[in-house]
């Protein structure tokens, strides 16, 4: 019972009802024109027998007279009350001849069309409407001549009848269809509920049983599963993050800490107690840099949409990373190679972001490129796939199984144990193009890394850089 009314509270029950009502109303409508237009019909044929009537005994009455119409009326008019009615009586209502057994009350004989409702003894004496006309004859005499509409009111009946039956069989029909329709979308919607009962409780892995159907409920269900993905996701990001920086902090704090006991503990020698600090402070400025990392990553991740982007030329950007990463390049003796078009290629960015993202994967390559390697910076303009920024070495590159791995924060490859970093880099560079609509793509250049940071198609070409 609580079920039922549990279902009769859902909207597919209301629409359900309101689908009924529709249609009763339908229903009602197209009797309702039925019966108007055999009702005109019926009514028709009826007027016609009528006048046929009157035809009749007029002709009678104007050959033979009276006596005449007398005798034709108690002829045609049976004992009963058939569907032709007739009566002749005296000026006073006294009935001559004819199958009425008095002149009805109210009639008044002025050869006008009227509607009557007399008593039939055929039908348990009950009231038949019938249409009449009464004439005044000479000597005051009076003709009544009528026609029972029994036919029009048998088919109001029936009509009636009908409705009732098709109102009641569509009333049925429509709200067990209601109830089983609303019980079938309750169920899914509990399957739901249930699940999300049992996330708020705790956990995360659960997740909403497809029905299979493909209907919109269905798709509810895949979005909302898509969605716990991403957030499971995200939560396995954070904790991995959170014990990274746990672990990555420790070490350098247990070192920094150490170090600085050991000075305390030395005293005396005031050059060892300077070079102490003076390690201490290093070791601070890389713990910080790596919160510095940490940070930018997590900025360009928590913003979105394009407040504060500006039309960045990524011609110019490759030049300045070149620039910047000329010196560094000579002396590792590394060549860098800058292919940029002549047109500027425009993207709509956050222009720090971007050269902070172009500066990681060039620091990158300059750091895993062996002697006597090269560097190749390139801006293509959009062919049709967007722009992009290219950063290709002649390095290791990264293994296949290793590229989805390197853009998670602090991974570093085995193979890169000996240089400086902390495994941000590629992170930061991920979540900045995350930031743009844009793809951060690890390819074999072969030998080497092949760095592309793909931009959306711009499909209106984008303004002009200032
Ligand atoms: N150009 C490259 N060639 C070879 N390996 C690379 C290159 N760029 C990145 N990697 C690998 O990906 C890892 C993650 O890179 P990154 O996030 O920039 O961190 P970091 O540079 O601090 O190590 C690096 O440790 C290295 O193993
Ligand atoms: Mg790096």
């Amino acid at each position: 019972v609580s079920e039922l009314r549990a279902l009769v509270r859902t909207s597919w029950f209301r629409l359900a009802l309101l689908s009924v009502a529709v249609q009763a109303a339908v229903v009602v409508f197209v009797l309702a024109a039925v019966y108007q237009l055999t009702a005109a019909d019926v009514d028709r044929r009826t007027d016609a027998a009528l006048a046929a009537e009157i035809d009749l005994l007029a002709d009678e009455y104007a050959r033979r007279g009276l006596p005449g119409l007398v005798r034709v009326v108690a002829d045609r008019s049976g004992s009963e009350l058939g569907s032709l009615i007739y009566l002749v009586a005296t000026p006073r209502g006294q009935p001559v001849a004819g199958n009425l057994s008095h002149w009805p009350a109210d009639l008044r004989a002025d050869r006008r069309p009227a509607m009557l409702q007399l008593a039939d003894p055929a039908r348990d004496g009950r009231a038949v409407p019938v249409s009449a006309i009464a004439f005044t004859l000479t000597g005051g005499y009076r003709l009544l001549v009528g026609v029972a509409r029994t036919e029009r009111v048998e088919l109001q009946r029936r009509i009636e009848t009908s409705a009732a039956w098709i109102l009641g069989l569509t009333l049925v029909l429509g709200l067990a269809g209601g109830v089983l329709v609303s019980r079938r979308a309750m169920r899914q919607v509990e399957r739901i509920n249930g699940t999300a009962a049992r996330i708020v409780a705790g956990d995360l892995r659960e997740r909403v049983p497809l029905a299979g159907t493909g209907d919109e409920l269905d798709r509810l269900a895949r979005n909302l599963n898509g969605m716990l993905d991403r957030i499971e996701h995200l939560m396995a990001g954070m904790r991995q993050v959170t014990d990274a920086v746990a672990h990555d902090m420790r070490t350098p704090l247990t070192r920094l800490r150490t170090r600085l006991e050991r000075a305390a503990a030395e005293g005396g020698d005031p050059d060892a107690m300077r070079r102490a600090l003076e390690e201490s402070v290093e070791e601070c400025d890389r713990l910080l840099a790596v919160f510095r990392a940490l940070l930018g990553i997590a900025e360009a991740e928590a913003a979105s949409g394009e407040a504060g982007f500006a039309p960045v030329d990524l011609g110019r950007l490759a030049e300045e990373i070149a620039d910047l990463y000329g010196p560094a390049a000579e002396e590792a003796g590394i060549s860098i190679h800058l292919r940029v078009p002549v047109e500027p290629v425009a993207v709509l960015g956050s222009r720090e972001l971007l050269a902070q993202a172009a500066a990681n994967l060039a620091d990158n390559a300059v750091k895993h490129t062996p002697r006597g390697g090269r560097i190749s910076l390139a801006a293509e303009p959009d062919r049709g796939e967007g722009p992009a920024l290219v950063v290709a070495d002649t390095g290791p590159g990264i293994p296949e199984a290793d590229r989805g791995r390197v853009l998670q924060r602090f991974v570093r490859l085995d193979a890169s144990r000996g240089t400086p970093g902390h495994g941000l880099g590629l992170s930061l560079v991920e979540a900045v193009a995350r930031r743009h609509g844009a793809r951060l793509v690890l390819e074999d250049a072969g030998p080497g890394l092949r760095a592309v940071l793909r931009f959306p198609r711009t499909g209106r070409p984008p303004p002009p850089p200032p």
